[in-house]
């Protein structure tokens, strides 16, 4: 079998894909004009143009600006459902996605519609694609700790609608230890927790997302491979790290992806994952990261199977569901 054939058609769980990142320009205007709101974009053209990017900010930057389209429960849904039925043509069969909750309240969009909307996608894609999926609600790491309970506090009524919480934004500046506190009490809720850390930022944030956070997965952690130590620890607890590498290289992580570090994290033994981050701007869904990554890296059948086999691994479905997938 071919590799290229190997790497799309294998089953897989994405891990580390962030629903508003998900939005492709083409439903931006779309939203833009049902909702009448205006952007600073004559084109579709125009806004891929400016997909340029040289760092995490600069990103995030254009990514709240396009989020800013979405108002109506009708708004998450179509955009939940587009990325769905994506995953279900990259052989996805389980998906945990992040949200941004504060991106869109602190805009007068109630946390119900949000939450509602993304659901509602999420129990189409069991019934009509056969893909399981479930909603991680994040925490912008840029706003406060207050601001993230009051966010916590808004969500609870829909508790039973979301598995867990997770940490992203800019990186640099606000490390882990920032939201310990909240972390703290979304573990009493019995809530899964993860984090984004060492992305850009240093082995010290994956450190304190592990021992402060207590999180079960690092979201990228490719910063990791600068502390042997750190190294050694996540191979021994067999953390898994939700690696993005067409992320890594649209926000220059690195220069290139010939010199991207996953071969390096599964040699060391740990349980690193393929994802797509923010498809919508990075330039592919899963199977793009898969297929551009194995042709830049050269990785091996053996390592296509080890990849799909940890996204099941790392993944949050309950254990005896996670036998009908080895
Ligand atoms: N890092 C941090 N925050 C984010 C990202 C990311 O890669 N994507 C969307 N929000
Ligand atoms: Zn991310």
């Amino acid at each position: 079998q071919r590799l290229p054939e190997l790497l799309r058609r294998m089953p897989k769980a994405e891990l580390h894909i962030h629903i508003e990142g998900s939005l492709e320009p083409e439903l931006i205007f779309e939203m833009a004009r049902r909702n009448g709101v205006a952007i600073p974009y004559a084109s579709v053209e125009e806004l891929r143009r400016a997909y340029a990017f040289t760092n995490l900010q600069s990103f995030l930057d254009i990514y709240y600006a396009g989020a800013s389209v979405l108002i109506t429960e009708r708004d998450f849904f179509d955009m939940a459902w587009a990325y769905l039925e994506k995953a279900r043509g990259d052989n996805v069969v389980r998906a945990e996605i992040f949200f941004d909750p504060q991106t869109h309240t602190a805009r007068g969009v109630e946390m119900e519609t949000v939450i509602n909307g993304l659901h509602r996608a999420c129990e189409k894609a069991q019934t009509d694609l056969g893909v399981s999926a479930s909603l991680i609600l994040c925490f912008l790491r840029h706003l406060s700790e207050e601001e993230a309970f009051e966010t916590l506090e808004q969500a609870l009524p829909w508790r039973d609608k979301f598995i867990g919480v997770g940490l992203d934004s800019s990186e640099v500046g606000h490390p882990p230890e920032k939201f310990a506190r909240v972390f703290a009490r979304c573990r009493e809720l019995g809530l899964h927790l993860v984090a984004h850390a060492g992305e850009e930022g240093p082995p010290a944030y994956v450190w304190t997302a592990l021992d402060l956070l207590k999180v079960e997965r690092v979201d990228h952690g490719v910063q990791s491979s600068k502390d042997p130590q750190l190294m050694r620890r996540l191979a021994q607890d067999r953390i898994p790290l939700t690696v993005c590498p067409l992320s890594n290289l649209k926000l220059c992580v690195f220069p290139k992806l010939q010199d991207h570090n996953l071969r390096q994290l599964l040699d060391a033994g740990l349980m690193a994952t393929v994802n797509s981050d923010d498809p919508a701007y990075f330039g592919g869904y899963v199977n793009d990261n898969f297929l551009q990554t194995f042709e830049a890296t050269g990785l091996s059948a053996q390592q296509a199977w080890q990849l799909a086999n940890n996204s099941f691994e790392a993944s949050f479905i309950p254990a005896q569901e996670k036998r009908k997938y080895r």
